[in-house]
């Protein structure tokens, strides 16, 4: 049983695009690297080793020159945007030492997502971050939450997004909704720009929704897939589409799309964020308010609820495990592949798809 750690080579969020305003410092730890990133006066995001060369100073409290130079908040040494020392104030009759220069991390801007490979650059092989399209399509609407910072170790976040069994109890009062819990799982594994992953596909016919998709969709009955994907360490993709009996796959169709980033800070905290994303115009039950608002407004509560349960199981790692030995169910299976997806990762092995748990 795998149980505090996480994948070291990876591709994780280190931000939203817009998260980044030019020349302005970010502080940040992923996969228990410290790392300073900013986006430099060309526009292009860069990543380097937090710690100066100097004294370990922090380069996040320091700041961005005129000249596009990070100066160093304690003695002044000056990088430029490749990590180079530029400048060292109190010496500036010496030549500046060759090892002067901040290790970098591969950083890729891609559908409005700011990608960072904590690793070791030269495990990233064939991975790339996985596409993220709806985000910067005009077609939809979209909405991505502010950072939450979660105590507990970023599988828990994974395993909890691929497990809907929980909605009831856990979001009773929401989205609580024991029927769905019960649909019948379909299950692949597959590879997605380079990433091992796993998705699972709920699908019903005729199916009489509960009050709150009414409320979101505006259809009683309706023919429904419901989808689940790790796309990768870094994110997961949720993705429900639904039409009157008969009409999925044609203008009728009606959904939304969530994507979930999970970027590990250390063993025992990560960062998510959430993105939703529906097509625009799409109508809810209420015709003065969209499906898209509708949904936007009910998802803080339901992760408050998730991340409440998070903390709390993290908690129960501390204990030895004295006997202890989880009883796993049929709808567990997506989370027992990812667990070995996981521990494969973790031993760098190859990104290949497993065999199903
Ligand atoms: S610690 Fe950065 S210049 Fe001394
Ligand atoms: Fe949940």
């Amino acid at each position: 049983m795998i149980a505090n750690t996480f994948v070291q080579n990876a591709w994780y969020v280190a931000g939203m695009a817009a998260e980044f305003e030019t020349n302005q410092l970010h502080g940040m730890v992923i996969a228990k690297k410290p790392i300073v990133i900013w986006r430099t006066g060309e526009g292009k995001v860069v990543a380097f080793d937090d710690r100066c060369v100097h004294k370990r100073m922090p380069l996040s409290c320091g700041k961005i020159l005129e000249n596009g130079t990070l100066e160093c908040s304690y003695h002044g040494f000056a990088y430029d945007a490749g990590g180079q020392c530029v400048a060292i104030p109190s010496q500036m009759d010496q030549p500046i030492p060759s090892r002067a220069k901040l290790r970098p991390f591969p950083v890729i801007e891609q559908d409005g997502v700011v990608w960072l490979w904590a690793g070791n650059p030269d495990q990233i092989g064939r991975a790339r971050p996985p596409r993220t399209p709806e985000f910067l399509n005009d077609a939809y609407d979209s909405y991505t939450c502010d950072p939450i910072y979660v105590p507990a170790n970023y599988r828990l976040l994974i395993e909890n997004l691929l497990d809907i069994t929980h909605f009831y109890p856990l979001h009773d009062g929401n989205i609580g909704d024991l029927a769905n819990s019960k649909i019948p799982i379909e299950f692949i594994e597959q590879e997605i720009d380079g990433n091992p992953s796993v998705k699972t596909i709920r699908r019903v016919q005729n199916y009489r929704h509960p009050p709150f998709l009414v409320e979101w969709f505006g259809y009683e009955v309706v023919d429904r897939e419901h989808t689940h994907c790790m796309m990768s360490p870094g994110i997961t993709r949720v993705q429900l589409r639904c039409a009157p009996p008969g009409k999925l796959g044609t203008e009728h169709e009606r959904g939304y799309i969530l994507h979930h980033s999970h970027t590990p800070v250390d063993e025992t905290n990560h960062i998510w964020r959430w993105t939703v994303t529906v097509r625009k115009g799409q109508p809810s039950l209420n015709p003065a308010k969209s499906s898209f608002e509708t949904i936007k407004e009910m998802f803080p509560a339901v992760v408050d609820q998730d991340r409440w349960a998070l903390e709390r199981q993290q908690k129960m790692f501390n204990y030895a495990e004295d006997g202890y030995a989880e009883v796993h169910l049929r709808s567990d299976r997506s989370i027992l592949t990812v667990r070995k997806i996981l521990e494969r990762l973790e031993k760098g092995q190859a990104a290949a798809p497993l065999q199903a748990a």
